[in-house]
């Protein structure tokens, strides 16, 4: 059975049970929350099957032949996302502890479905899933993509579509890179020349574009249905152009800013030391907070170049108090670990330069957790190798095998697991025009980061691991992902 992420435990079974004209959905208890599960399970049976697969609210399991939903009698060592699922001739049982474990188990059971399941049109079938006891349960509580929305815009509708693709995954953070340079993409009402001015164009000098806030909502409310966290970023005080441009005041004097559509970092800086910088970001981050349900907040803080050591790490400490009173957690890159942290804040290491480990251990030293994103293995928007069209090459090529083939504790650091709270992988969008430009570079590459993050280390290969990846470029295919065919891979024809 090829899931990714591999789970936990998996026993295969004799047996197995086909999906009908007859089959239901169970659902118990018959609460809300389950029953949407239920209902979510259904759509994405329905199309391809042509099957009713309706979601029936139940006291007690139901009799031979059905999918039976249970968040009754678990078992709480399944945590907040862990799930168990035995397939037999008998049925289909999914219990979960939280509604969370039984939306992920849904995924594993998609997963065990002949590709085709992820058509929008009806096809043949037959629908048969083999006869498993699997009991899976995450490592790590982060495990997040991002999707950079500055660089270059892109809409809810696509926005949804690949939170769609993060839920297959068993993504739960969404991070979504708000503001850069060149565009500032959620509205926000005091401000209003943020989105009019800085939201106009984008690398390259396209229109660009924004999120108006009753948007943003939406796309929150889409990943909650999913489970997955968003988590806003608006980047300070560097890659803030599109920011000083909409409110020249926001620089410093003598400095007339302007919107910038090229790609590169590093030339712009908020004053850091101006009340009426910190009135701006005030408002911002209660603009936000009030929008954003997940208990996240990050403000960026990289590549701040422009903006002296002193004031740098001054002016992280002035914003993490505000983001404290918002009632939120400060998540930043690395580079916040220079300044003085409240245990609770998250750390997101990327350069993975000596330099990176330094500031990774001041963090924990503070109390702080680390994502762990290092470029050279998780940042999607590396090139392949040198024929990839799209992407960078800073961080060096980014192979299939190479995004796979390591482990969040053990890069090299005095890190242990505790100081790990997951691993994340970041799509830049300066040379992503389109979602599909975004698709081939997260596909196939964003599965096995996230399998990181589920999955134990123990026993995982790339050779195995290469060998489930290939049964999922059908699926791919079939979702209309146009992915990268690595030959790493003997992808079936
Ligand atoms: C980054 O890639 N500038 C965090």
């Amino acid at each position: 059975m090829d899931i990714i992420p591999k789970p936990t435990l998996l026993t295969p079974n004799e047996g197995r049970f086909d999906l009908t004209h007859d089959t239901r959905i169970y659902v118990t208890p018959a609460s809300v929350e389950a029953m949407n599960i239920g209902e979510y399970l259904g759509e994405r049976l329905r199309p391809a099957t042509g099957f009713a697969l309706p979601a029936t609210p139940t006291a007690s399991a139901p009799s031979f032949g059905h999918i039976y939903l249970s968040l009754i009698d678990t078992d709480a060592a399944l945590g907040e996302e862990g799930y168990a699922l035995r397939v037999g001739a008998e049925g289909v049982t999914l219990t979960a502890h939280r509604p969370a474990g039984l939306f992920r188990g849904i995924q594993t059971l998609r997963q065990m479905l002949p590709p085709a399941i992820e058509q929008r049109a009806e096809q043949p079938g037959p629908w048969s899933l083999p006869g498993v006891e699997i009991r899976d349960v995450p490592r790590f509580s982060w495990r997040g993509a991002m999707l950079d929305v500055s660089r270059h815009f892109f809409g809810v509708e696509d926005v949804k579509r690949y939170i769609d693709h993060l839920a297959y995954y068993k993504v739960n953070r969404f991070h979504l890179h708000l503001s850069d340079d060149q565009g500032w993409r959620i509205e926000i009402k005091a401000w209003p020349k943020l989105t009019e001015i800085g939201g106009s164009t984008q690398v390259g000098g396209g229109p660009g574009g924004f999120f108006t806030q009753e948007q943003y909502a939406e796309i929150v409310r889409y990943a909650q249905s999913r489970y997955i966290v968003v988590v806003p970023e608006i980047d300070m005080p560097g890659h803030t152009m599109a920011a000083l441009a909409s409110y020249p005041e926001l620089s410093r004097e003598g400095i007339m800013p302007s919107l910038y559509t090229g790609t590169d970092v590093g030339m712009s800086s908020l004053n850091t030391r101006s009340n009426f910088t910190y009135q701006f970001i005030e408002d911002v981050i209660r603009e936000i907070a009030e929008l954003t349900p997940g208990p996240f907040i990050h403000i960026g803080g990289d590549e701040a170049y422009k903006t002296s050591e002193a004031d740098y790490v001054a002016f992280i400490e002035r914003v993490q108090g505000i983001i404290e009173r918002h009632g939120k957690i400060m998540v930043g890159w690395e580079e916040i670990a220079k300044a003085r942290l409240l245990p609770q804040t998250v750390v997101q290491f990327w350069r993975g330069h000596p330099s990176s480990m330094a500031l990774a251990r001041r963090a924990v030293e503070q109390g702080a957790r680390i994502i762990m994103s290092p470029a050279s293995r998780a940042y999607l928007d590396m090139k392949y190798d040198r024929t990839t069209p799209l992407g960078h090459t800073w961080a060096g090529f980014v192979e299939v095998q190479t995004a796979y083939e390591w482990d969040p504790v053990g890069m090299n650091m005095e890190l242990v697991e505790d100081n790990i709270i997951g691993v994340e992988a970041p799509l830049w969008s300066e040379t992503a025009r389109t979602l599909d430009d975004a698709e081939y570079l997260a596909f196939p590459r964003l599965a096995g980061i996230n399998e990181i993050g589920w999955s134990c280390a123990a026993g995982r290969t790339w050779e195995e691991y290469r060998g489930r990846l290939a049964a999922h470029g059908p699926r791919f295919a079939m979702m209309g992902i146009d992915f990268y065919r690595s030959p790493q891979v003997i992808w079936p024809v």
